[in-house]
């Protein structure tokens, strides 16, 4: 039986490539993407997500816009790594079709009530909708949201926060208090499987060329700033721990976000040593087989061709 999920995307070269793993995973049944303010403006992702689903003639998959803005933080967008559209690279045709007109919020809550609740969530942006879901629809929780977010040591937008949480630390706090079986697939992990040149050589078919475009482009960011030859395909390690559990080594921990201060805004505080005896509230991601979730998503994303 294969896992529902529900992908809350900011598209964004990664997302782009934890979606297209998403539909070639028969483990998983992805009822839907909904899109939410970011790497790119709100506009941007949704199309982003619409076109990346029209390359692979997956028009059936519904799409619906959410959050234009964090709960109170000013917006911020990651043009400086995913370019001006959001997907810089690959030259994809605009987008064939509008989101849905209702709000991603909406969209979300209908499917998991629908499901009475056996949906697994994988927001892998700031967790904007996702709060808002839970203030909204408080009926309609999933049972099990796996977030690609945060860090338990550096992160990438400050030397304390991760993008996805830093975006919007107001929206992590409430998600990471939430009570729901929540996973965080941070930067520990994401960072410890670059997908690099070898990698890129085996991809196959428009699929793969595609991402290969879209890897030219992330992998510049990578190599300049941190002389990577290889790029970490962070959201998509949270597609591939719904499907493949054992990719991942978890530690159940307490995980508090900071939202006081501006220094360390957005860091995920993880109790790792269970020092400060924190209530254990989060799946954290620990340690990853790299080189078998490497060999997956270039599997996976083969079988487009
Ligand atoms: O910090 C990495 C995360 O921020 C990824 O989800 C990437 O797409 C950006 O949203
Ligand atoms: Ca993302």
């Amino acid at each position: 039986m294969a896992t529902a999920i529900l992908l809350d995307c900011d598209p964004g070269h990664d997302d782009a490539i934890a979606l297209l793993l998403a539909l070639a995973s028969p483990e998983l049944d992805l009822l839907g993407v909904t899109t939410v303010a970011g790497n790119q403006t709100l506009e941007k992702t949704t199309a982003n997500a619409i076109r990346v689903l029209d390359f692979v003639g997956r028009g059936d998959i519904p799409v619906a816009a959410g959050a234009d803005r964090p709960l109170i933080r000013e917006p911020f967008v990651a043009a400086y790594v995913h370019g001006e559209t959001g997907l810089d690279g690959p030259d994809l045709p605009p987008p064939q079709r509008a989101p849905l007109a209702q709000h991603a919020v909406d969209f979300l809550a209908d499917r998991i009530r629908e499901r009475k609740g056996a949906v697994t969530l994988v927001p892998t942006g700031p967790l904007t909708n996702v709060a808002l879901l839970l203030a909204l629809h408080p009926d309609a929780r999933p049972e099990r949201i796996v977030l690609m977010g945060g860090a338990i040591a550096e992160g990438n937008v400050t030397p304390a926060a991760e993008f996805n949480i830093w975006c919007d630390p107001e929206a992590a706090a409430r998600v990471f208090a939430s009570g729901i079986d929540v996973t965080m697939i941070g930067l520990d992990v994401t960072h410890k499987a670059l997908f690099g040149d070898r990698h890129k050589a085996q991809l196959e078919g428009e699929v793969g060329e595609m991402v290969r475009e879209l890897l030219a482009f992330y992998g510049a960011f990578h190599k300049e700033a941190y002389g990577w030859d290889g790029s970490p395909i962070h959201d998509a390690v949270a597609v591939a721990h719904v499907s493949h559990p054992n990719l991942v080594e978890t530690l159940k921990r307490g995980v508090k976000i900071d939202t006081e201060s501006e220094l360390s805004r957005g860091r995920t505080l993880v109790d790792l040593w269970r020092r400060a005896r924190w209530e254990p509230n989060c799946h954290v991601g620990v340690d990853i087989d790299a080189d078998a979730f490497l060999g997956l998503l270039v599997q996976r994303l083969n079988s487009f061709a």
